[in-house]
């Protein structure tokens, strides 16, 4: 067994933004073309405690390398109040040709590297005519860093930022983290969260809400809508956009905006396409300019996997890790002494 820690995964992952995006690039199309085992997620909820969730994203993921195992996640939304991130997680990866548990990684560092990748490859997939120089980030926290940092790599001509959280003490320390890791990213705190939408033509949901509290009514245009943290957006909102995700049977589940607006009109058929489909096409895709679209992506497990191979893969070039040898039992039938 391989064992990699935080500081491991980040020795990997840290600067390797192109090197990210093309790996997620690759499980979507592997997806779209049922390379892909993918069962549903499950969530662990508690008695009386409607915050906090265990969610288990099990994959398979079918290449020349291929990859299976599963990302065991914990959000506890309170854990921010006490200095803790809010979310924590491990995964395990197993072999192909035995099934045995191969690698334990630390894995909250891969999960929001890789739900930053997606979100970023999506806002360079679904391109607009006008260049993308400004983007909203409402709700400050560990995605949305994240996601500025991949948006910056795909997204040249990003020169601003304007960010909203309801805390606003939190969106005041995400502005300053900003101004000090990026000097040259014009970076503004907007009063409230319409004002945010106003702001430019690409906007990030990253909050932490569990119901939609937000319309589209203020955004322009043309506005490409990452909404990430999928239950900000009224079902009205939903219906009267362009909707792309990443697979309409896992979004459309445990009370996402996609699931709500579903129940409302008895189908799915205001999903327009998947990113794995615009991918596929391999043509230069331009977003509706008169109407908002919005990118909802469930965050599947194989966006997890493939990155967790690619560390352990790299972990192993550069003897990285601890092994611990003996962590599976001898074969009953193995030779003594
Ligand atoms: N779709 C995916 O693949 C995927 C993957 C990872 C995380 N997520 C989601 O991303 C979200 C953010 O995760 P995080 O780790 O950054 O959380 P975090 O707790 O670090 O940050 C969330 C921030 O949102 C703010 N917030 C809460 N409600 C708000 C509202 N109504 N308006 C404005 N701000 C609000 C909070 O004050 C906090 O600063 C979570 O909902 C998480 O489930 C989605």
């Amino acid at each position: 067994m391989l064992i990699l820690g935080a500081t491991e995964v980040h020795q990997v992952l840290d600067d390797a933004e192109a090197e990210v995006v093309e790996a997620v690039r690759r499980a979507y199309l592997l997806h779209e073309r049922g390379r892909t085992a993918l069962p549903h997620s499950v969530f662990l909820r508690f008695p009386d405690d409607p915050r906090n969730r265990i969610i288990g994203l099990p994959a398979y993921l079918g290449e020349d390398d291929p990859v299976a195992g599963i990302k065991w996640i914990a959000s506890f939304p309170g854990n921010t109040a006490h200095g803790l991130e809010r979310a924590s997680a491990a995964m395990i990866l197993n072999s192909m040709a035995t099934g045995q548990p191969q690698a334990l990684l630390e894995g909250s560092v891969i999960s929001a590297r890789r739900t930053a990748a997606s979100a970023a490859l999506a806002a360079a997939t679904l391109g607009s005519s006008v260049p993308e120089t400004g983007v909203s980030l409402i709700g400050c926290g560990v995605i949305g860093f994240e996601i500025l940092t991949y948006l910056r790599a795909v997204l040249p001509e990003l020169a601003e930022v304007t960010v909203f959280d309801l805390d606003s003490a939190r969106a005041e320390a995400f502005a300053a983290r900003c101004r000090a890791r990026w000097p040259g990213l014009r970076t503004g705190v907007a009063p409230d969260s319409g004002e945010a939408l106003r702001a430019h033509r690409l906007v990030c949901l990253a909050t932490t809400a569990a119901a939609p509290h937000l319309t589209t009514d203020a955004c322009r245009p043309g506005t490409l809508v990452l909404h990430v943290s999928l239950r900000d957006l009224t079902p009205g909102s939903i219906l009267g956009a362009v909707n792309v995700v990443d697979d309409a049977d896992h979004v459309c589940r445990e009370e996402t905006s996609l699931h709500l607006a579903e129940r409302l009109v008895g189908h799915r058929d205001f999903i327009a396409t998947s990113l794995g489909a615009v991918l596929d096409a391999g043509r230069p895709h331009h977003r509706a300019e008169d109407r908002v679209t919005v990118f909802s992506p469930f965050g599947l497990g194989i966006l997890d996997l493939t990155l967790a191979g690619l560390v352990r893969r790299r972990a192993e070039s550069l003897a990285l890790g601890t092994r611990v040898p003996d962590f599976l039992p001898a074969p009953a039938g193995a030779a003594v002494g």
